[in-house]
């Protein structure tokens, strides 16, 4: 498209925005990988190891997860063709919807097409006008973007600081008040402290919403999540998580009450309008479900990687709470994780620099994340490599 002077005019927005943006040093931009394995990938004609990957417990290459997705395509072909409520609910949508909440210990799921669309989904279904939702500080685009969808009133308050929300609980009053947590914070890697948010929630009579991405297949007996982890009742909550991280898959999911999932059927604008998924991610995520019950194994080689690689660290110096498959290496300024992250590519290993807006500004980080597909050989390279990188890069 060739544009004229007024064209040009219209779109300079565009430029001057990109020109600020990369200025900032905060300019992203698309990598081409291509996929190996489940850590692995090819980068520039080089074979890389991945340790920025979500996929924790290496499900996307399961054998029989591989072999239930090509039979469910087989069966029931590439797309779903239409919405949930009009033809895409399927025998395979409802099995996957019982396992997940059985897996979670709830009543009740319901499926979304992605862990993004379930956040702004639920919280823009359930808050309105006259609300107020209070949110940590470090939640997630999605969680925050629900919150501002809704139009209530947003407070957020310190991470993972039960007496800053306290305090803000006194000030702001409302017909209905939420409390928006993560089980597991996505650039962190740190756990919410579930249970005295959840007798908070109680005693104040809010709607306590938990948004587990990053717990779920990772922690409690079996990778139940979070709250399992912390004894928390998940039923008794609104719990939201995803399908597309240590479950390999896609989609997103929201556990609770058959009421609650009764309203959420209803009045999810981003549930209702929209395709549901294709057979072949409803039977990935529901092979990675069986997996898992069948191999809780899986979670303890994911910790005992999550250990090697803690220890690997503390031996140079860095002591990361081990909270997670999620281990933050906090370097500040952007250029600097940015470089970090270039020099590391260079050792074959691939993690990239998370800059603002993704995290606070001056914050700017590796988040490292481990794989129970990473093998011993793999991490002890990645640590050899984070050692010549960081001895130069950190003070
Ligand atoms: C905490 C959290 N919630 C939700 C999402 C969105 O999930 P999905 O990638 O399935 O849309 C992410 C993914 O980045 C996340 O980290």
């Amino acid at each position: 498209m060739t544009l004229d002077k007024r064209g040009c005019q219209k779109v300079q927005f565009l430029s001057e925005t990109l020109q600020q943006i990369e200025k900032a040093g905060l300019k992203r931009s698309l990598r081409l990988l291509t996929p190996l394995g489940a850590t692995r990938a090819l980068h520039n004609g080089r074979e890389v190891v991945l340790f920025c990957t979500n996929n924790y417990l290496g499900l996307t290459h399961h054998p029989r997860v591989l072999a239930r997705v090509q039979e469910a395509l087989q069966a029931y072909g590439t797309g779903s063709g239409a919405a949930r409520l009009i033809s895409g609910h399927t025998p395979l949508y409802q099995a996957l919807e019982e396992a997940v909440a059985r897996f979670k210990g709830c009543p009740r799921a319901l499926v979304f097409p992605s862990g993004y669309t379930v956040n702004i989904a639920v919280i823009s279904a359930l808050a309105g006008r006259e609300d107020v939702l209070f949110c940590d500080r470090l939640c997630h685009a999605s969680l925050l973007d629900g919150c501002l969808l809704s139009g209530a009133r947003l407070v957020r308050f310190r991470h993972n600081d039960p007496d800053s929300l306290r305090r803000l609980l006194t000030l702001h009053p409302g017909r209905r008040r939420f409390l928006v947590t993560e089980g597991v914070f996505s650039m962190d890697g740190d756990s919410a402290p579930l249970m005295e948010l959840y007798e908070l929630a109680e005693k104040n009579t809010l709607i306590f919403i938990v948004d587990d991405a990053h717990g779920t297949g990772v922690l409690g007996p079996g990778g139940r999540g979070t709250l399992a982890a912390q004894g928390v009742p998940a039923e008794k909550l609104v719990l939201t998580g995803t399908l597309s991280k240590a479950l390999g898959s896609l989609g997103g999911f929201v556990a609770g009450s058959a009421l609650l999932i009764e309203y959420i059927l209803n009045c999810a604008r981003p549930f209702i309008f929209t395709t549901a998924l294709p057979p072949a991610s409803i039977a990935a995520a529901l092979a990675a479900l069986e997996v898992l019950e069948e191999e809780p194994a899986l979670v303890d080689r994911l910790w005992q990687n999550v250990d090697r690689l803690h220890a690997g660290l503390a031996a140079l110096g860095y002591t990361v709470p081990k909270t997670s498959a999620i281990i933050p290496l906090i370097l500040g300024p952007p250029e600097r994780a940015a470089d970090a992250s270039e020099r590391l590519l260079m050792h074959g290993y691939y993690v990239p620099a998370v800059r603002p807006p993704a995290v606070p500004a001056g914050t700017a980080r590796l988040r490292i994340t481990v794989s129970a597909a990473h093998t011993a050989a793999e991490i002890d390279g990645f640590l050899e490599a984070l050692k010549d990188v960081l001895g130069q890069a950190v003070t």
